[in-house]
């Protein structure tokens, strides 16, 4: 990294389509500027998050050129989303880039990231310890995804959410089905218990039933069958296809009585389990709404389509890939704040110092020194010949 403690910070503006989040805000900057860095963002790359110019340069940022910003001249790059190869290329050797840089199956990434000798992590693979919980974004954009999810959900239901006693007499609560009690999960019961709902959850892990119920939430005990799917360091594993047969048995009534469906349940690096069939849609009645945020990762759902609302029989599908980006001023908020912390956990008397057996960065370091360090994931089947 650079000599001496100066390390050059660069924010580029996003460049995919419609993300509005941005890496550092005027507190994250006013933090690491605190620490002896310099911090350059392009003009306007707060803007969709609601942080002006003025709000970065009365902080003591500098401001870097809508064209031809200065990647050559970075220690550090801090964004959301991996920025274009073409400005990749132009990274001096040990530049260091961090992002939510989708790295399964991030070959090409990694390919221009090591032509250069950068270094990257990917804040998806950060591990879940608790010394790593100030960095956590995949928590605090699940959390924002949760809420909004919600939100999204009771605008489009064609009731109300709580109970109601009225002169014309009482509306019943709605009633809330969630799969998958993570993160998003557990912000989505706690937003639709504000609301006013009935709220049941079903989730695989031991751990989720005593989560669930501090929340007011009721826990729906996963099929009792012997293949069902393991835990591995708090996240669970994937569920076999007779597993998944039975859950979605089970499933069928709950969604019959559901007025709104939050879809949370994943499985890291695996497709979502598809909890959601067909035959169980026609079973929902017309009004009720189904929000998918695991779209992405191929649905939880039959039928939804990322970024879109499908009408079906009247149930509203909502293909929900990119809520965090729906709330960009706090999403980034808490998106920089994370990045600050583990930027200040890498910041020495030296400069950046990135120490591979790190426990934090052990898992998190996607290149480095001109090689993958997780080539299992970058490349799925393990190596760099065998992968696709
Ligand atoms: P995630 O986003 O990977 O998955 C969401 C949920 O889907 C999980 O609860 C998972 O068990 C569930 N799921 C998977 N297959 C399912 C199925 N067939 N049916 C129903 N549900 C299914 O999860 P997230 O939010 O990343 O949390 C995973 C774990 O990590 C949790 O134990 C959480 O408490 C823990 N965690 C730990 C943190 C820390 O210590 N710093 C921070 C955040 C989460």
């Amino acid at each position: 990294m650079s000599g001496g403690s100066l390390v050059r910070f660069l924010v580029p503006r996003e460049h995919s389509p419609g993300e509005k989040r941005v890496a550092a805000t005027p507190e994250t900057v006013r933090r690491l500027l605190g620490k002896g860095v310099t911090v350059k963002v392009q003009q306007g790359a707060g803007a969709a998050a609601g942080f002006r110019d003025d709000d970065f340069l009365a902080v003591g940022a500098e401001l870097g050129p809508e064209e031809g910003l200065p990647w050559e001249e970075a220690d550090g790059v801090l964004c959301v989303q991996a920025p274009p190869a073409a400005s990749l290329q132009r990274l001096r050797p040990g530049a260091l880039l961090v992002g939510l840089l989708s790295p399964y199956g991030a070959t090409d990434l990694a390919e221009t990231l090591n032509g250069r000798e950068a270094s990257a992590i990917a804040l998806e693979l950060l591990p879940r310890i608790s010394r790593a919980q100030s960095m956590d974004v995949l928590s605090s954009q699940a959390n924002i995804a949760g809420y909004k999810a919600v939100v999204l959900a009771a605008a489009a239901l064609d009731r109300y959410v709580p109970m109601l006693m009225t002169a014309a007499g009482t509306i019943q609560p709605s009633r809330v089905l969630v799969l998958g009690a993570g993160v998003a999960g557990l912000q989505a019961i706690a937003t639709a218990k504000r609301l006013g709902g009935v709220v049941y959850v079903s989730d695989v892990r031991a751990a989720a039933k005593e989560q669930v119920e501090s929340l007011g939430g009721r826990f729906i005990d996963p099929p009792e069958l012997e293949d069902k799917p393991a835990e591995e360091g708090g996240y669970a594993k994937a569920a076999s296809e007779a597993f998944l047969a039975a859950q979605r048995q089970q499933l069928a009534d709950q969604l019959a009585l559901a007025d709104m469906v939050i879809c949370t349940a994943l499985v890291p690096g695996r497709t979502a389990p598809r909890l959601i069939s067909e035959e169980m849609l026609d079973g929902m009645r017309p009004g009720a709404v189904v929000v998918d945020l695991a779209v992405a990762q191929g649905g939880n759902c039959f039928g939804t389509v990322a970024g879109q609302t499908v009408e079906r029989r009247g149930v509203q599908l909502i293909g929900a890939d990119a809520l965090p980006s729906s709330v960009p001023n706090h999403a980034s908020a808490l998106y920089a704040r994370n990045v600050a912390a583990l930027i200040e956990h890498l910041l020495v008397e030296e400069g950046l110092r990135l120490d591979p057996e790190d426990p934090i960065l052990a898992g998190c370091l996607l290149t480095h020194g001109g090689t993958c360090r997780r080539e299992d994931v970058v490349y799925p089947n393990g190596s760099p010949n065998g992968g696709s």
